[in-house]
């Protein structure tokens, strides 16, 4: 998010436009917290994680007192148009502002990849670097032990993180949301792998599926090989951005400013088969999500 935020105010004053930075998110715009910002004030965040203008929840955006109080404070610090930058929520929160008069335009960016409008969003690249590096290391302990990890990364409901790390870490079986749950299907699997003469295994499922304690235990249990479970949580959130979440979240940053140059707003920008789109917000809010059936066929069949 801060590659985006550094290009978008970089190409801005190129093109002659001030840039005010919102604190914490919806927030900002009720609490009247804005930055100035220019050239210099965002150098040196381009390799950081996190986000170097805070976010956070803010339900009063959700209230008509809310918006209104945002639309009043955009008005008085003659704020003409504004780039928003996280998932549906926010983008939400953008068609309300730009119903009522402020030109918003979205910028896709959550680890979850969860986004049907985009076929990226920006720290997707750094989350499934993190998740491959940690599942790299619990394989250590998994091969030396003879063991089975069970490992939960996040997701909100996707099962994108998990697919991919999963193919990317040579997981025995992948468990995501957009398929049936099925814990004898898992073990039957890991019993198969084992009569080829595999004795471990990792597991990679995505959150809020199943406790993965307990399907650890299930696994003991069943196939007596040692196991155990690890919930990697918001270390998957943190860390110098990847170069493919900079550079798209770059790209992102300078084709949101453009479409605010040309007096375009209620639009949210998309990488769409490698190049950078942008969509209606109500359009891009209605379109379906899309499973990637082909990976998680590779992810789960491959003999190992
Ligand atoms: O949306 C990003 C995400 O990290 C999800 O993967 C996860 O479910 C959620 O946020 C965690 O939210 P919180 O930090 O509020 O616990």
């Amino acid at each position: 998010m801060n590659a985006a935020v550094r290009f978008i105010v970089r190409s801005a004053e190129a093109m002659g436009i001030k840039v005010k930075g919102v604190m914490r998110g919806y927030n900002g715009l009720i609490e009247n917290h804005f930055v100035d910002l220019d050239i210099r004030s965002v150098s040196d965040i381009i390799q950081r994680g996190g986000t170097a203008l805070y976010t956070a929840r803010c339900p009063k955006f959700k209230t008509e007192e809310g918006i209104n109080e945002a639309i009043k404070n955009c008005k008085e610090s003659g704020i003409e148009g504004l780039i928003v930058i996280g998932g549906d929520g926010s983008f939400r929160g953008a068609r309300d502002l730009s119903l009522h008069g402020i030109p918003c335009v979205g910028i896709p960016a959550t680890i979850d990849n969860d986004i049907s409008s985009t076929d990226y969003t920006i720290g997707f690249d750094t989350a499934m670097n993190t998740v491959v590096e940690l599942v790299d290391k619990l394989r250590d302990t998994a091969c030396s032990h003879d063991r089975c990890s069970v490992v939960e990364v996040m997701g909100h409901g996707a099962g994108d993180l998990a697919l991919q790390c999963g193919l990317a870490v040579g997981a025995t079986s992948v468990i995501v949301p957009e398929k049936t749950y099925d814990p004898e299907a898992v073990i039957t699997k890991i019993r198969e792998t084992q009569k080829r003469g595999r004795n471990h295994f990792i597991i990679v499922v995505s959150e809020g599926l199943c406790d993965v304690r307990e399907l650890a235990k299930q696994i003991e249990e069943s196939t007596c090989i040692e196991s155990r479970a690890t919930i990697l949580g918001h270390i998957q959130r943190g860390g110098s951005p990847t170069l493919r979440d900079r550079v798209v979240a770059s790209k992102m940053g300078y084709a949101a400013v453009e479409l605010l140059k040309n007096g375009i707003g209620n639009r949210v920008i998309a990488l769409k088969n490698c190049e950078i789109v942008n969509y209606d917000i109500f359009e891009a809010l209605n379109m379906p999500k899309t499973f990637d059936e082909e990976t998680y066929l590779l992810a789960n069949m491959i003999l190992s």
